[in-house]
């Protein structure tokens, strides 16, 4: 059984990944409508996969005999000033998730939640995957230093994105 605790911070971790949800959802939007469909289609599963995390939490939260609460959820209102600069924020994005999850999983720790312990560890192994991703197409772009040659490379491997 959950504490309350944990109840509130899992069900409050449902709000920042669907948060995640729109602010992907809102780099798709601005690479469509600057035509970059390509990198647009990136964002666009990365949002895909944010929803699922959510839903994989509410689960959780539901079969771990918690109470589960849908959010009210808006993007955070960052100005996005192109396509580098969207994956810059989304690493550093991505970071405070780790950063997040990390913190549950102390929590879990300290309350010897031996079940929500072990819940945890699959979003500890896919926040070193989503890190590692992004900060590997950060490394990529800074090499490019927007040579319009590399980025269309680069867009057309992204937008293959499974
Ligand atoms: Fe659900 Fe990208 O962390």
């Amino acid at each position: 059984m959950l504490s309350k605790k944990m109840e509130e911070r899992l069900n409050e971790q449902v709000r920042n990944e669907w948060i995640s949800e729109y602010y992907y959802l809102a780099m798709m939007a601005w690479c469509f409508n600057n035509d970059y469909d390509g990198f647009g289609m990136w964002f666009l599963k990365q949002a895909d996969e944010e929803r699922a995390h959510g839903m994989k939490l509410l689960r959780y939260l539901n079969e771990a005999g918690g109470s589960i609460r849908i959010p009210a959820v808006a993007p955070p209102g960052t100005e996005l000033q192109g396509v580098d600069h969207m994956f810059e924020l989304t690493w550093e994005h991505e970071r405070k998730v780790t950063a997040m999850i990390h913190e549950i999983a102390d929590l879990a720790r300290q309350e010897k939640d031996y079940a929500t312990d072990n819940f945890l560890q699959w979003f500890i192994k896919e926040q070193v995957e989503e890190e590692n991703t992004v900060r590997n197409i950060v490394a990529q772009l800074r090499r490019i230093q927007g040579a319009p040659a590399g980025l269309f490379m680069l867009e057309s491997k992204l937008a293959a994105r499974q």
